[in-house]
């Protein structure tokens, strides 16, 4: 998400005249788009901005300077004690104001150095009216935010506080930009959201879409021809969303679903609103739908209280499960979150032995998905050119990257690929030849052109 407000914060600066640079010492602004999930994400942003006060005096002795603004998550979450860490920084400005930035930047070249800016205010709709993408910035896949914020309080986590209510933009808007994206040659959107399918936009007819719904309707876009969505709570994935899986073929067989833990008792004192059961049946229910879907997940380790047993259950959720590809970390106590406050807090040690454990089996079940690829074909979506020459690299309804020999001319294109090797994290393979050109893709192409 951080990407795509990156996006529309480019869009709605360049009618002021400002274009993207290539390094920061050529830039005039700088604005850290910032992540306050963990305590790392957060604590970077203060080595970034060292970094960048240095570049500003690099600049300043040439002659000329440099705005610095931090937006996001972290922005939102300490406002002005930046500006007290961090002196140098200009402006703060939270995930919810971004439609404001012209307006900040042009207050503060009126009032100079005289005045620093804080916005932390919470106004989403009227974000989503101004900010629209403009386009997709020259890709054949993009993001469209359609959900923000998130109201269901997991007791470790701090985008309830730093995102706000969970919102869903109306369907009308989604459905204007979804087509400009396909207008600009997008082939690929991933609807994003905190949580995503909690999605309830209101349609034109006044009622209220699902994200199945919407997906369904996205789907007869001209032009899109896959569709993925994340993230999602589990508690949230309705009967219409999982029947869009087997019903909607450009919706890719790849499901994102944290699951955090597979403790039950972690699970509570998480306020995960499920429990290891729930979401077992829940993936059993999604892969009766559609059997070749893979799962990636979420987990947290060393959650206070959390015990050996605790652990093993998590060991045994993954071990049932199988997933594709997974995220984990080590739970990083967050300031004002209720979990910060909880007895038992587990130390570094345990958390960093646990999560070596975890991801052992986890990297350990992605390495035979990938080994599973081997020998199969594959519609991919090439996206650009690879690090070597005569090189493309595209995505596979897994989202593993794909590397073929090959001419750009096939980016933007579908094409089917027997894979032939895999690697930690990618696939290789060979383009299938043999396949008749169809009308559909010479209209690929002429999209890819645009
Ligand atoms: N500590 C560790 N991981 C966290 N996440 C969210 N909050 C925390 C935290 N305080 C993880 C969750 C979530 C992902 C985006 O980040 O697993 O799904
Ligand atoms: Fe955070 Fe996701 Fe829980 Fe919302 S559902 S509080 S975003 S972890």
């Amino acid at each position: 998400m951080n990407v795509y407000d990156s996006e529309r914060m480019a869009d709605i600066l360049s009618p002021h005249g400002y274009s993207l640079a290539d390094q920061p010492d050529e830039a005039d602004l700088v604005i850290l788009n910032t992540c306050h999930i963990r305590e790392k994400a957060a604590e970077k942003v203060y080595s970034e901005l060292g970094r960048m006060r240095r570049t500003q005096q690099a600049r300043r002795a040439q002659g000329s300077d440099m705005t610095i603004a931090v937006a996001g998550c972290v922005a939102q979450a300490e406002g002005s004690e930046i500006i007290r860490r961090a002196p140098v920084v200009d402006m703060v400005f939270g995930p919810q104001t971004y439609h404001r930035l012209p307006e900040m930047l042009a207050q503060l070249d009126r009032e100079g150095a005289r005045r620093k800016i804080v916005e932390t205010d919470f106004p989403v709709e009227e974000k989503f009216d101004t900010l629209n993408s403009a386009g997709n910035h020259g890709g054949v896949t993009a993001f469209l935010t359609v959900q923000e914020g998130c109201d269901k309080f997991c007791t470790y986590c701090v985008v309830p506080y730093t995102r706000g209510a969970e919102f869903s933009r109306p369907v009308p808007d989604v459905l204007a930009e979804a087509r400009r994206l396909a207008g600009a040659g997008v082939r690929e959107i991933t609807l994003l959201g905190q949580n995503v399918n909690a999605y309830h936009g209101e349609a034109a007819d006044g009622r209220n879409w699902s994200l199945g719904r919407l997906i369904r309707e996205i789907a007869g876009i001209s032009g899109i021809e896959r569709i993925r969505y994340t993230t999602s709570y589990p508690s949230e994935m309705d009967r219409d969303l999982i029947s869009a899986h087997a019903e909607v073929p450009q919706l890719m067989p790849y499901l994102h679903l944290p699951v955090q833990s597979g403790s039950d008792r972690v699970l509570e004192a998480m306020n995960r609103r499920h429990t290891a059961a729930e979401y077992l049946a829940l993936v059993e229910q999604i892969r009766a739908a559609r059997p070749d879907i893979a799962l990636s997940s979420d987990f947290i380790v060393g959650f206070p209280g959390e015990n050996q047993r605790d652990f093993e259950a998590t060991m045994e959720l993954v071990a049932n499960v199988g997933f594709a590809q997974a995220y984990s970390f080590k739970y990083s106590a967050r300031p004002g979150t209720p979990a910060a406050a909880m007895p038992y807090q587990i130390d570094e040690a345990e958390k960093s032995d646990r999560l070596q454990i975890l991801q052992q089996l986890l990297n350990e079940q992605q390495q035979a998905f990938n080994a599973a690829c081997v020998g199969q074909d594959f519609d991919i979506l090439f996206e650009k050119p690879g690090r070597g020459a005569g090189q493309i690299v595209g995505r596979s309804p897994y989202l593993q990257p794909v590397h073929i020999e090959g001419t750009a001319d096939l980016i933007g294109n579908i094409t089917q690929v027997r894979i032939t090797a895999h690697s930690a994290n990618s696939l290789s393979g060979t383009r299938v030849v043999d396949r008749d050109a169809t009308p559909l893709d010479s209209t690929r192409q002429a999209g890819a052109r645009a």
